[in-house]
């Protein structure tokens, strides 16, 4: 199997290499720009700005992939809010640039979604609940996720909840800013009035893995089961790597105002990957160790 995989620079994209191919895939890894994560056997790495709609198509017509995972974006909300052009043109016509060339070789089309397409109202939502995104960032996730249910061939949806993990290129996520942040004896702000379910970033490339690997079709809710504030997560790595917890201030979202209104209360049931295809999400507290070795 050739999985031809966007977004490969990013911080996720980066954990999906060594999953896919453990899987037995062979890898075309794309990016935009020139590649910043480090070389993986039987992996290649192709530039590819997937807004351009004709190198798309030529690439595609090149490699013939038989699956495509696409995880590209404009993933921060906040850059979402204020460019809506550009969110537009990465997020919703990239993503249609891809399954237009991807139908015409009958591939098998894999799309990272968010748990941001959803209001925040309900909490612990399931694959049947109705998306209502409330910032720009879920919308364009959302019209994405409608183009790719069109799609004429296999599809998957996967949705997630905030990821972690080890920054493979020293892609910052909510972990490792923590990390750093007290290491310098910084002060930091964390939110304790949003509700995650937060996903270590290796469970969910094998979780992707395996729905590639046996083609699954539909929509499915990737994430961890323990359901934590962001506050609650930076309190639990400060405490498990012994560092000062008391420059950690607990902020809700009427102090400290971003440009993207953020859902409030998030988190998935996970129980359809569980029957579909075994995923079994470690505990935060593994998560941690898995991050952050001891010896
Ligand atoms: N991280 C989370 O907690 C989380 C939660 C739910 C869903 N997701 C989804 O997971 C996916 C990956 O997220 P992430 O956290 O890994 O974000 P990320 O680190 O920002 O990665 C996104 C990647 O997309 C690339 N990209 C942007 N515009 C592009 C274009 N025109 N052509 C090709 N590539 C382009 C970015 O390139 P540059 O590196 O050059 O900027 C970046 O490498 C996204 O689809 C996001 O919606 C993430």
């Amino acid at each position: 199997m050739k999985v031809l995989v966007t977004g490969m620079n990013g911080f996720i994209g980066q954990h999906w290499l060594r999953a896919l191919v453990a899987s037995g895939a062979t890898v075309v890894a794309t990016g935009k720009g020139p590649q910043r994560f480090p070389f993986v056997e039987n992996t290649r790495y192709c530039d590819l700005d997937i807004t351009d709609a004709e190198a798309v198509n030529a690439l595609l017509a090149t490699e013939q992939p038989t699956a495509i995972l696409h995880a590209a974006a404009i993933s921060k909300p906040d850059v979402c809010e204020q460019d809506h052009p550009l969110a537009d043109r990465v997020n919703r016509a990239g993503t249609q640039h891809l399954l237009s060339a991807a139908a015409a070789l009958g591939s098998y089309f894999c799309f990272l979604s968010t748990d941001f397409v959803f209001d925040g109202r309900k909490g612990m939502y399931v694959e049947t609940d109705l998306p209502c995104p409330v910032n720009y960032y879920g919308h364009t996730k959302w019209q994405a996720e409608q183009l790719v249910q069109q799609y004429p061939k296999g599809w998957s949806i996967v949705r997630t909840v905030t990821v972690y993990g080890q920054p493979v290129a020293g892609r910052p996520n909510i972990l490792s800013t923590v990390v750093d942040k007290l290491k310098r004896g910084e002060t930091y702000s964390v939110f304790d009035d949003q509700i995650r379910t937060p996903t270590y970033a290796g469970d969910l490339a094998s979780g992707v893995a395996t729905l590639i690997r046996g083609s699954h079709n539909g929509i499915f809710h990737l994430s961890g089961e323990e359901v934590l504030t962001p506050y609650e997560m930076a309190i639990r790595t400060a405490t498990y790597l012994g560092l000062e917890a008391s420059l950690l201030t607990r902020v809700s979202a009427e102090t400290l105002q971003q440009p993207a209104k953020r859902p409030m209360r998030t988190g998935f049931v996970i129980e359809k990957a569980k029957k579909a295809i075994g995923f079994n999400p470690c505990s935060f507290d593994d998560g941690l160790q898995l991050c952050f070795p001891k010896p």
